[in-house]
């Protein structure tokens, strides 16, 4: 390989058609003379695009497809002039300047074009370069040169991570991997669950409970998970009732007063709570917008007048004393109830971990717009983070995480893309350059991942994700798979 050009943050290679690099792989360019090495990582590769050459090879198809000849190439000048046709020209971004033992982001050192010395670089030897925070390895795939690939788990801490890529390309996999090795480590996790594949996180393929298997916890909002109102709060209550109930103001505010009173004598149960709205002196629409709410909230099953029936977080997570993980299946509830659900949920994590009743706990949440409000993106980047609820989003539609959301992600791990708008979105917002992520993200094969953010250092990693043994679970039910068998018998 030899330097062609450099403009900016971009070298050109010439490479022969022996030399394999693909995309993603990283180069290192030695100067022996300067005693410096530049890192760059290749990001699109194309063949020579002098006109000779595609004159050379039009002109010979027409000879080959016109009229029989003998060749006699003595000199073997054919070989050469193959060989020059096959030659590639690697496009590559520069990632740093070796200097002593470490890699510094510098873009503006001109290496030499006739001694350098350049060679491949494996993601191993590249992040013996660099030095990475944390201790607690977390392996999630290998390179394609077949090295096994890790990052740590405290590069998720504190963090905000997008997983996406088109559908069925192994997100929600690498979430589970994630997610079963943070428990691992003795992390809290919650998961929203939106299609009921995370329940078998506990279990091997052949059906045995594996090492987390004692942490897994499954909730079942309205059934296995129940609040009662005191629990709850009304703060917590009045904020569902505004997102997830649309309550008129008016009425919101008749029902603090509600609540007040009875709070004044006891505890606020549903059957105090409907005595008191029944009795109370108010305009009758206000009655209505309160019986409305209160006959959703009664069933929707999410809250329960017995102690015993309902959930208390903190009382939850003192059990798991070695980390654990909460599935909240929310893939059979009514989308309003399914709001109502994580407003009462994500509101009560926040009101605990403000009063430091429970550790901070790692989110992870499948499809998020389809149950989060609007308001609750900002927060959740903002003040939950700020609280102890470091989110991972894992979604196939990237153009609903808005790009603020996007600039504030710590760690992206991005799968195939070939719709041209959602690798605009996406593209356009990662830490990594624009052109890299174009080029690279729609040749990735299903289950490759290119990582980007803190946990590679800020450079782009592609790797294939590892399987796992763990049981398989939600998969699409489909048609002729699983019914046609039936019916042939
Ligand atoms: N690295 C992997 N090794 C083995 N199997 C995998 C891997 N990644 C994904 N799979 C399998 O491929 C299928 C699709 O993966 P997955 O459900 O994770 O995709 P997805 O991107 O979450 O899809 P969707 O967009 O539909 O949610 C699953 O059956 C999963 O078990
Ligand atoms: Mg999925």
């Amino acid at each position: 390989m030899k330097i062609l050009e450099k403009s900016g943050n971009e070298i050109l290679l010439l490479a022969l058609p022996t030399e394999r690099v693909s995309r993603g792989e990283y180069i290192l360019i030695e100067d022996e003379v300067q005693k410096r090495w530049m890192v760059v990582q290749v990001y699109d590769e194309s063949y020579l695009d002098w006109s000779e050459l595609v004159n050379d090879l039009v002109r010979e198809e027409i000879l080959n497809t016109s009229a029989k000849r003998i060749e006699r190439d003595p000199l073997e000048i054919k070989t050469i002039s193959y060989l020059i046709r096959d030659m590639k020209l690697l496009r590559c971004k520069i990632r740093g300047v070796v200097e002593g033992v470490m890699l510094t982001p510098n873009v503006s050192w001109l290496p030499s074009r006739v001694t350098s010395k350049i060679k491949k670089l494996s993601i191993v030897e590249l992040f013996s370069l660099v030095k990475r925070e944390g201790y607690r390895i977390l392996p999630i795939g290998i390179t394609n040169n077949g090295e096994g690939f890790y990052i740590h788990a405290e590069a998720l801490d504190g963090r905000l991570n997008i997983i996406t890529g088109k559908k069925g390309t192994g997100k929600s996999h690498l979430a589970k991997l994630i997610v079963s090795k943070l428990a691992e480590y003795g992390a809290y996790v919650i998961v929203f669950d939106l299609n009921d594949e995370y329940k078998g996180i506990g279990w091997n393929r052949d059906g045995k409970p594996n090492s987390i298997a004692d942490k897994v916890v499954n909730l079942v909002p309205g059934e296995s998970l129940r609040f009662t109102l005191e629990y709850i709060g009304l703060s917590g209550i009045a904020s569902m009732l505004q997102h997830a109930l649309d309550i008129p103001g008016a009425s919101l505010r008749e029902f603090g007063r509600i609540w007040e009173f009875l709070k004044a004598q006891g505890p606020v149960t549903m059957a105090s709570l409907i005595n008191a709205i029944q009795k109370w002196r108010c305009n009758e629409f206000v009655r209505d917008a309160l019986f409305s709410r209160y006959h959703t909230m009664l069933s929707s099953n999410l809250f329960s007048d017995a102690g015993e029936k309902s959930i208390r977080f903190e009382g939850l997570l003192s059990r798991l004393k070695k980390g654990g993980v909460l599935i909240v299946s929310l893939s059979r509830l009514q989308p309003q109830i399914r709001k109502m659900a994580v407003e009462l949920i994500l509101g009560k994590m926040v009101n605990l971990l403000g009063r430091g009743k429970i550790p901070p706990i790692f989110l992870f949440a499948e499809e998020a717009h389809i149950y989060l409000r609007e308001t609750y993106w900002d927060d959740i980047v903002t003040r939950m983070r700020h609280f102890g609820i470091f989110t991972t989003f894992i979604t196939n539609q990237p153009d609903v995480i808005k790009d603020c959301i996007y600039r504030q992600a710590d760690n992206l791990f991005i799968f195939n893309f070939t719709n041209d708008v959602d690798l605009e979105a996406i593209s356009r917002v990662s830490t990594a350059d624009s052109d890299t992520v174009k080029s690279i993200v729609k040749t990735l094969p299903p289950r490759t991942c290119m990582v980007l953010g803190k946990a590679v250092n800020e450079l782009p990693v592609i790797l294939e994700v590892n399987p796992t043994d763990m049981l398989t679970l939600g998969e699409t039910n489909l048609f002729f798979k699983n019914y046609v068998k039936i019916v042939q018998g």
